[in-house]
């Protein structure tokens, strides 16, 4: 099977059980990385070239549509698709190393044939086209509002639609005033850590839990206590026993083991934070991709009036290369803010923060999360059923419900994390490690996170296949 593009057979690789659409979406992103592909080179329309491969045309529409959301080719209106200009300090140094597509390139991330990183998205959650339309809508408007440095906090508009969505959605009571546009939960983290600077020191974190907090804490010179997890969350009586007055808590979808910590429990946090003059930061990162179950309403809706700094980002849902995310803060630690980042400018594009208005304004922003429900529910359902097809009592399934990822823990296999991964490597598959979520990155044995945003479920399904083969067979 092949076909000439860029002067060059176009030719599959059979003996490997990557599915068609990946198989050719690397090649072509070798060939554009290469050079061999040529900025502005006209790729064949998907009729042909699915005709000229002899696969279906979803196939190759699949392929197109991955590289189109990477930026490796576009589509122009009623023209076709076309090899996009990659800005070539992003170019591979030495061309001549690329050998095989699963080479490492540098300045690109190695690829696998079967992904399980737990914060990768599925290619559709980044809606391009409309994303590229509502971009030049904004750029059609009156071109004065983009001579000027803009709200220190963020677009008022576009932070009065996160207001609204976050009532309905996420019941978080707050005045759009309390909203600070960020870049990401690095970036609201280091705001709130020097916010809190001045009356606190030592901060709590989950133990397994997300590296960011502790990271940026530690770089503002807190203390950090980390705090068991057990089935309802936060271990509260730990938590007790510790001087901190900070605490970080993921409290509707732990991350990373996905429990969900019940109102009694939220409750007793709200008591813990009062009594010690202390200050919740509630991450609602994923809270959007909740599959089974009822909705859970914020923490910060149980107490809107208490030390509770609330944050969530836009990552999860339509991309996290965007950067955009937000935090809602209390109006006591609102006034420290404003005294402290008077002189500041926002670091979120205004380009974007107006796109993004405009997405949430016309109610795509709703229309997307429900598309992205249903895909990522029939990707998680996929990974749940395999395996259990595949692995029946030999592995146990923790965290399921929500969320990006689940985690496995096996049953009579006693291979380490370290064993567990380097299997999988061998077989091109990338795990994520769990041990690296745990304050002394101590090893878990026998439990593994799997991420299924990135592979369609035929993938996952060959995936969990080839994993349980690499580790029991
Ligand atoms: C627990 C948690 N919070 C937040 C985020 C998102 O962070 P950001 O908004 O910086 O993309 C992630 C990303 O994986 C995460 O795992």
């Amino acid at each position: 099977m092949d076909n000439r593009l860029g002067g060059k057979m176009f030719i599959l690789d059979y003996r490997s059980r990557q599915p068609l659409h990946k198989k050719i979406y690397q090649k072509l992103k070798k060939q554009i990385l290469s050079g061999e592909l040529q900025p502005d080179t006209k790729l064949p329309s998907i009729k042909n070239f699915s005709l000229e491969l002899s696969v279906s045309r979803n196939t190759v529409e699949h392929a197109y549509q991955q590289l189109c959301a990477e930026g490796y080719i576009h589509s122009r209106p009623r023209s076709g698709y076309y090899v996009s200009s990659i800005d070539p300090e992003f170019l591979p140094r030495d061309l001549c190393k690329i050998h095989t597509a699963h080479q490492e390139v540098s300045g690109f991330e190695k690829l696998y044939s079967y992904d399980f990183h737990p914060a990768i998205l599925s290619a559709e959650s980044f809606p391009v086209n409309l994303w590229r339309k509502l971009y030049l809508d904004c750029l059609k408007e009156d071109p004065k509002q983009y001579s000027n440095y803009k709200d220190q906090q963020g677009d008022f508009a576009l932070r009065c639609e996160i207001q609204k969505y976050l009532a309905r959605s996420r019941d978080v009571s707050c005045d759009p005033e309390q909203i600070v546009l960020c870049s990401g939960l690095q970036d609201s983290l280091s705001k709130v850590a020097l916010i809190l600077q001045e009356n606190h020191s030592a901060f709590a974190i989950e133990d397994p839990g997300y590296f960011v907090p502790k990271k940026v804490f530690q770089n503002h010179s807190f203390s950090i206590t980390p705090v068991p997890i057990n089935l309802n969350g936060l271990d509260l009586n730990s938590l007790q026993n510790t001087n901190s007055t900070v605490v970080y808590v993921t409290p509707s979808h732990q991350f990373p083991l996905g429990y969900v910590m019940p109102v009694t429990n939220r409750l007793k946090l709200i008591d813990w934070a009062e009594s010690v003059g202390g200050v919740i930061i509630e991450d609602d990162y994923d809270s959007e991709l909740r599959y089974s179950g009822k909705p859970i309403p914020s923490l910060q809706g149980l107490h809107p009036q208490g030390n509770i700094v609330y944050v969530g980002t836009f990552s999860k849902v339509l991309s996290p290369a965007l950067r955009i995310s937000y935090m809602v803060l209390p109006f006591r630690l609102l006034t420290v803010y404003r005294r402290l980042f008077s002189d500041y400018f926002t670091n979120v594009s205004f380009l974007e923060q107006r796109t993004l208005y405009k997405f949430m304004e016309q109610g795509y922003w709703d229309c997307h999360l429900r598309k992205m429900r249903i895909v990522y529910k029939k990707k998680h359902d996929a990974l749940i059923q395999s395996i259990h097809h595949h692995f029946g009592s030999q592995g146990n399934i923790i965290g399921q419900g929500a969320g990006l990822h689940v985690v496995l823990e096996l049953v009579g296999n006693p291979l380490n994390e370290e064993e567990l991964i380097e299997r999988a490597q061998a077989r091109d598959i990338r795990l994520f490690s769990l041990s690296g979520t745990y304050f002394h990155n101590n090893c878990i044995s026998s439990q593994v996170m799997l991420g299924f945003g990135s592979m369609t479920c035929e993938e996952i399904d060959q995936g969990i296949e080839s994993l349980y083969q690499s580790w029991f067979l």
